[in-house]
């Protein structure tokens, strides 16, 4: 089923430093996703603890705290049909080395670690992930679709 969703985004610290931002903001414009808000900042580790904190138990999370709280980071809203999952589609796999050809992740990772961006994984999570980074006051209200208007 086709229904307008909104998913969070994170550019990671490595595609930051690498310069990728324009690039990657540009492909997911062209895929027809809507920002409905952006903003850049720098995560203490406090921050980064909680908004990953369900990998708490993984052995990678002190080295994924430290990664994410390396640089500034940029957040963002997408609003889209099935933008949860079509974000991630978009990103690619995890670890670079597995993701398909011409997606964020194959296009600007490092490795499954330094992976450039991050997807909410479920509509579930996007509602506390887009809530963690964003008052709703912050985000673009809904266009009303074309059709509907008089
Ligand atoms: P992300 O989609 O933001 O979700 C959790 C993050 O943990 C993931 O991207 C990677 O940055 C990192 N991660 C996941 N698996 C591993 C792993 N096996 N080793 C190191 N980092 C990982």
């Amino acid at each position: 089923m086709n229904r307008l969703e909104r998913t969070l985004g994170l550019i990671k610290p490595d595609a930051i430093e690498a310069g990728h931002i324009g690039k990657i903001l540009d492909q997911i414009i062209q895929a027809g996703f809507r920002i409905i808000g952006l903003r850049m900042l720098h995560l203490t580790p406090a921050q980064a603890e909680a908004f990953y904190h369900m990998h708490r138990e993984r052995p990678f999370f002190h080295s994924l705290v430290s990664f994410m709280t390396s640089g500034p980071i940029i957040a963002f809203v997408l609003e889209k049909e099935n933008a949860v999952s079509a974000y991630r589609e978009l990103m690619g796999a995890t670890d670079p080395a597995k993701a398909e050809p011409g997606t964020l992740r194959a296009l600007f990772a490092q490795n499954i670690e330094k992976n450039a961006v991050h997807g909410s994984d479920s509509p579930e999570s996007a509602r506390r992930e887009i809530a963690f980074f964003f008052p709703e006051m912050e985000l673009l209200s809904v266009k009303t679709p074309s059709s509907l208007l008089v």
